[in-house]
């Protein structure tokens, strides 16, 4: 397969009818001192984290109303469609809440929903506080960018509950591997513990664990090859982590599919399992249950992982025709400002975008996380839409949902194999 594109993150060559629900504000005219944010920030910890955002906009914008139209489901697996109708109808929201790669630059750039926003890189020094190869590899096209960043994510965490662990004689070290892993999901489950605590009634939390495990096994140089098309879906070592993700179902808590992903942390936190493989808004949830690190749960890099950072990164974009363009022009302005990603990202678990950040307001797991952005091989992730195209992402959905049932490795493979080969067609 080849998703070769000039933005597909392959950082390691870089660093080595809701149409019709719509918010009845949105539909004002402009210079309504109004703004509507799109997003899907809605747990407890996201909606602090937006919230500090919206803290920060305020003080600097007295005066303008914002509209909060985010629509809830983690990853994104709801919003994004009410966003494609609302914006296939005309009717966009102010700004949205994006991952770049594919996800900005094929869902919203190339249909031209986006406003170029290169003025506030020019006059807010932003040129030089973001890193400049994130910009230009993920969020420009032919020299006009689409976005700002909020913050960065590492998708690639194994959390867990200390206590939990403790008590039944499980040690974790700076790193975990598979059999380690698998031996203490052996322990737990002799004494009826659900190891691993997963949240799949959205997919996405699934094709997470699995998108881990992958990469646990191919590596960082395996990842670059499989999403430029030098490695191919049914290679021996993505069927081997295929084989991993299938065991790892044997220790899953039994209510998974019905579970949102901060249920399954919030499980998690009290107790009733003991790991959740989870990009770091999971830090957000215990700390707004006012959990201690260490003390209360802890982290690693998931199995395998060590080395490398899965970047999910969240940006913010200008609409075609927004409705509030000046307020929406100050939104992420103050997004960019230092300000307001000192205040969000101590919230959300991601580390900020901009590299002069006052490193001291962060508590240890950020100052791992940004340890790790600085020295890792930084990876675009396919589940949150970086790294393939939006047909590949759900085809993997789509995949992994059948896998978990059949547990067929041979049709997993394939119709990976099957679902490059459309995506590079449809093109
Ligand atoms: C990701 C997003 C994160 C977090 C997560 C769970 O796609 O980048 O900010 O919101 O989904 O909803």
């Amino acid at each position: 397969m080849c998703f070769k594109i000039s933005h597909c993150f392959l950082l390691v060559a870089l660093a080595t009818c809701f149409f019709l629900l719509q918010p009845a504000d949105s539909a004002q005219p402009a210079g309504e001192n109004k703004l509507e944010i799109f997003s899907w920030w809605t747990s407890g910890g996201e909606s602090a984290a937006l919230n500090a955002l919206f803290d920060v906009y305020k003080k600097q914008n007295a005066g303008v109303e914002i509209v909060n139209a985010a629509v809830s489901g983690g990853g994104g697996s709801a919003a994004r469609p009410v966003l494609q109708t609302r914006l296939a109808g005309g009717n966009p929201p102010d700004t949205w809440q994006t991952h770049p790669g594919y996800e900005l630059i094929g869902q919203y750039v190339d249909p031209g929903y986006c406003e170029p926003i290169n003025e506030l890189y020019k006059t807010d020094g932003w040129d030089t506080a973001f890193p400049k190869e994130l910009v230009v590899n993920l969020m420009t096209k032919d020299r006009k960018i689409y976005s700002v960043l909020a913050g960065i994510h590492r998708g690639n965490v194994l959390w867990y509950n200390t206590k939990l662990l403790e008590k039944n004689g499980i040690k974790v070290g700076d790193q975990m591997t598979f059999d380690q892993s698998f031996a203490a999901c052996d322990k737990l489950k002799a004494v009826g513990v659900p190891a691993l605590g997963v949240g799949d009634s959205g997919i996405w939390a699934s094709a997470q664990l699995f998108e881990n495990t992958l990469l646990g096994v191919i590596g960082a140089k395996g990842w670059v090859d499989l999403f430029d098309g030098s490695m191919q879906w049914d290679d021996p070592k993505v069927k081997e982590a295929m084989k991993l993700f299938a065991k790892m179902q044997d220790y899953l808590n039994p209510d998974h599919t019905a579970l949102s992903w901060d249920q399954a942390i919030k499980a998690l936190m009290d107790g009733k399992v003991a790991f959740s493989s989870m990009g770091d808004w999971a830090d957000g949830e215990f700390l707004k249950a006012n959990l201690k690190e260490k003390e209360d749960f802890g982290w690693v890099s998931h199995p395998g992982t060590d080395g490398s950072f899965i970047v999910v990164a969240d940006g913010f974009t200008l609409a075609k025709g927004a409705p509030h363009k000046e307020a929406a022009m100050a939104w992420l302005k103050s997004i960019g400002s230092k300000e307001a990603q000192e205040a969000f990202n101590p919230l959300k678990g991601s580390i900020p975008a901009r590299t002069d950040v006052d490193r001291s307001k962060f508590d240890g797991y950020h100052q791992w996380s940004m340890d790790s952005f600085s020295k890792d091989k930084l990876l675009a992730s396919c589940v949150h839409g970086e790294a393939a195209p939006a047909a590949f992402q759900q085809a993997l959905n789509d995949a992994v949902t059948a896998f978990v049932v059949d547990k067929n490795i041979d049709n997993f493979a394939n119709t990976l194999v099957e679902a490059v080969k459309e995506s590079q067609s449809a093109k």
